[in-house]
């Protein structure tokens, strides 16, 4: 769909951000093959997490979802049922690759396919590890792409050193160790996101985290129980920087979860000279939350890399847009993995934000950027990335002109309300 978005005055109001996409996934995967029921609260119902749900449906588990409310019923890892069609993740990238952790100890077969932009993303970075566990997976490019074969059994513990910091990586690892036989770890370069580690021992299993490693013992049983879903700072980005940009506003984001390992966006925000305030946070809980309030500011470039990156890893493009309008230069490097997103986001958000006047040029590991420049109304693109999408549209926001921005459907995999929350906020006089 072609959605044309007009410029706007300012944004001014109060926002409750939809649940955070990790945490909700993980909730459901979790209480599945956990004994007993789970709640879940504040559950995302973007399509990415509606993919989790049916694909479990399929492996047997009775889920009943109503708006934001899920109730799972879980009969422990060996109450999967072999499904009866082939699992269908859609566009989603923690989906298959924490499922095909969880299939690693179910003694069938199950079939695992997506979208097109699921059939161009690597596997490898996970069936490798898992085949030395014991499962048997196939695929196409040796088990690189969808679609992908797996038939588990019991799985056997590993000590893994993995090549990249990534969350959905040692995730899969250490699900597949769970159930397994063995200590299983892992190690990555720099620390990923840790919502598995904080919701397996909500869920009662013992975890022990060692600087860069994470280990835990086979053979550990789930027990069903309450998850409160925080607002996702990654959906909060969108308006932290939309308040930053457009001129006179001022925005309050509701219950933002502020989970450390995820929270590289407000650092890098607040070091360009972002006026952020933090209001009513709660560090007691499994995963911390917050309000957060932005007003209208003047931003400066900044360098983004290292150890920062993998705590800011979705929010890059929209950072992108941001430092288009700041004063000075800013690089982003250390960032490759953004090649292997659900577009190459370092090509889409150069190419997009070129078409509409930015500064910027691709780098293989990022980008540079040079501010401050007045965008304006253009054809662009989604290319089906949610995140592009919702990026390109508060770009069309300080744009002088029209834009069109082709393929706006996309922003439903993680924020079916973005379009309604931008327009409840909007001032034009
Ligand atoms: C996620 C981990 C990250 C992130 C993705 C969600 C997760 O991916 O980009 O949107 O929920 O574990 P990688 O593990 O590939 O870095």
């Amino acid at each position: 769909m072609v959605k044309r978005l007009t410029p706007i005055k300012s944004l001014n109001g109060t926002i409750k951000v939809p649940g955070d996409k990790s945490i909700s996934h993980r909730a459901v995967m979790f209480g599945s093959i956990a004994e007993g029921t789970t709640s879940i609260n504040g559950f995302l119902t973007g399509e990415d997490c509606l993919s989790t749900i049916s694909c479990f449906q399929k492996l047997g588990v009775a889920i009943k979802q109503e708006n934001e409310h899920v109730i799972v019923e879980g009969k422990g890892i060996k109450g999967l049922q072999p499904p009866s069609s082939d699992l269908d993740v859609g566009n989603s990238g923690t989906t298959i690759r924490l499922m095909l952790g969880i299939l690693a100890n179910t003694p069938f077969t199950s079939v695992l396919t997506g979208d097109d932009s699921i059939a161009k993303r690597p596997m490898n970075r996970v069936t490798q590890p898992l085949k030395q566990m014991g499962a048997r997976i196939e695929g196409r490019d040796s088990g690189n792409k969808v679609p992908l074969q797996i038939e588990g059994g019991t799985a056997k513990g590993i000590h893994y050193h993995s090549p990249i910091a990534s969350a959905q990586v040692k995730s899969a690892i250490l699900l597949a160790g769970l159930e397994g036989e063995g200590t299983t770890s892992v190690t990555e370069p720099v620390k990923s996101r840790d919502h598995t580690e904080r919701m397996l021992e909500a869920f009662g299993a013992n975890i022990k985290n060692d600087g860069l490693t994470v280990s835990l013992n086979g053979g550990q049983q789930l027990k069903g129980t309450h998850i409160e879903v925080p607002g996702d700072i990654s959906s909060a980005a969108f308006f932290l920087v939309a308040g930053a940009i457009i001129p006179d506003s001022l925005i309050t984001l509701k219950k933002v979860g502020l989970n450390p390992t995820r929270t590289g966006i407000l650092d890098v925000l607040q070091d360009m000279g972002a006026q952020i305030t933090y209001q009513d946070v709660n560090e007691e809980s499994s995963e911390p939350y917050g309000d957060l309030v932005i007003h209208t500011s003047r931003l400066k470039g900044t360098i983004i890399k290292g150890n920062l990156i993998p705590r800011l890893i979705d929010e890059i493009p929209i950072i992108a847009l941001a430092a288009t309008q700041a004063e000075g230069q800013t690089i982003i490097q250390d960032a490759q993995e953004l090649r292997v997103k659900e577009t190459d986001r370092i090509e889409t958000v150069v190419n997009q934000l070129k078409k509409m006047g930015a500064d910027i040029q691709a780098t293989e590991d990022g980008m540079i950027i040079h501010g401050k420049t007045p965008l304006k109304g253009a054809n662009v693109d989604s290319y089906g990335d949610h995140r592009i999408g919702m990026m390109l549209s508060v770009a069309s926001c300080i744009a002088e002109g029209d834009t069109f921005l082709s393929n706006s459907e996309a922003v439903a995999v993680s924020y079916p309300a973005f379009f309604d929350q931008l327009n409840a906020i909007t001032k034009n006089n």
